[in-house]
């Protein structure tokens, strides 16, 4: 029930209690409010103190919850909140709100992408917090209603307790875990996809290979990235701290990120960037991952808004 709540609203955990503190407080606020002004008026009329005393909460609630929110931070919350309530029951509002809503979806469409992850998620966690259209966070919506573009609406998961679903969780983003039949052998999860409105999809540190009706589905609005130079140190097999330790073995004196389109093939499709490091004598795996770490930190979500910004 929390979790729907929080993937409706989408809230993290904290705003979640906060919300609900919110409502609590500004209903009480707005009871104790609206009775405090009828004993005001000496009104004896049993009948007419309850129509009254129901007219007055209904007036004063919003102004009550609004009040309250402001020390507990939600007010743009409720505010958005309100004026949806306000839509919902005025015809005239409602007109106003469709006429508005309507020139938002022509000018400023947001696209929604899902992050395919199966471990720690810093690459899902950079992405989620420097894309323009992330409709979680209120401020950077309202700073950036020219660049808002694209939101993370999803994050697909294939093993359960893995880090980057608390990451979706502390964003409010709805997760999915998949599972390897489905995956597989059914419908490759498309249906879902669609029902979440995906329009294009970012690997990040996804170890499953991408099933064909998946790609299918999603024609070149597949990308991944890899830890390494490719075509080297790419394919079946080379993933993790593996690919580290092969450049390593092989005496590289540079490495790497690439990012490219995905295809049937591993680590196979059309590069769409690259970026270097230096590889020392004194490098590990451990420390040559954390210089990789840093480039795709860096570099993933800006070549991640330079594709979608200019139409995926
Ligand atoms: C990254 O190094 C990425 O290149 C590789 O998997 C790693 C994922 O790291 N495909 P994280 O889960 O984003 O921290």
């Amino acid at each position: 029930m929390l979790k729907k709540l929080k993937a409706r609203w989408k809230v993290n955990s904290i705003n979640l209690v906060l919300i609900i503190a919110t409502f609590a407080l500004g209903g009480s606020l707005c009871g104790y409010t609206g009775r405090k002004i009828l004993l005001l008026t000496g009104l004896e009329n049993e009948a007419l103190w309850i129509v009254l005393y129901l007219l007055l909460i209904t007036l004063l609630w919003p102004v009550c919850v609004l009040l309250i929110s402001l020390p507990l931070g939600q007010f743009a919350f409720f505010k958005k909140y309100i004026l949806k309530i306000r839509r919902r029951i005025s015809p005239l509002a409602a007109v106003k709100g469709a006429d508005l809503g309507e020139k938002k979806n022509n000018n400023d469409q947001v696209t929604q992408i899902a992050i395919f992850a199966s471990g720690a998620g810093s690459n899902a966690e950079k992405i989620i917090q420097t894309c323009p259209g992330f409709l979680h966070n209120e401020k950077k919506t309202e700073e950036g209603t020219a660049l808002k573009k694209y939101t993370v609406a999803l994050i697909v998961c294939n093993k359960p307790g893995a880090g980057v679903l608390k990451i979706a969780d502390n964003a409010g983003i709805p997760t999915l875990l998949i599972d390897k039949d489905r995956f597989f052998n059914g419908d490759s999860y498309v249906a879902e996809l669609q029902k979440h409105k995906i329009e294009f999809i970012v690997l990040a540190g996804f170890l499953w290979k991408i099933p064909e009706p998946l790609i299918q589905a999603f024609p070149k609005k597949i990308i991944n990235i890899h830890p390494a130079l490719l075509p080297k140190f790419g394919g079946l097999g080379m993933y993790g701290h593996k690919v580290h330790e092969a450049v390593i073995a092989a005496k590289e004196t540079e490495s790497g990120i690439s990012i490219h389109y995905v295809d049937e093939l591993y680590d196979h499709g059309a590069l769409i960037f690259q970026a270097k490091c230096p590889v020392d004598f004194r490098d590990t795996a451990e420390t040559l991952a954390q210089k990789i770490h840093l480039l795709e930190h860096a570099h993933y979500p800006k070549v991640i808004a330079g594709i979608l910004q200019n139409g995926c």
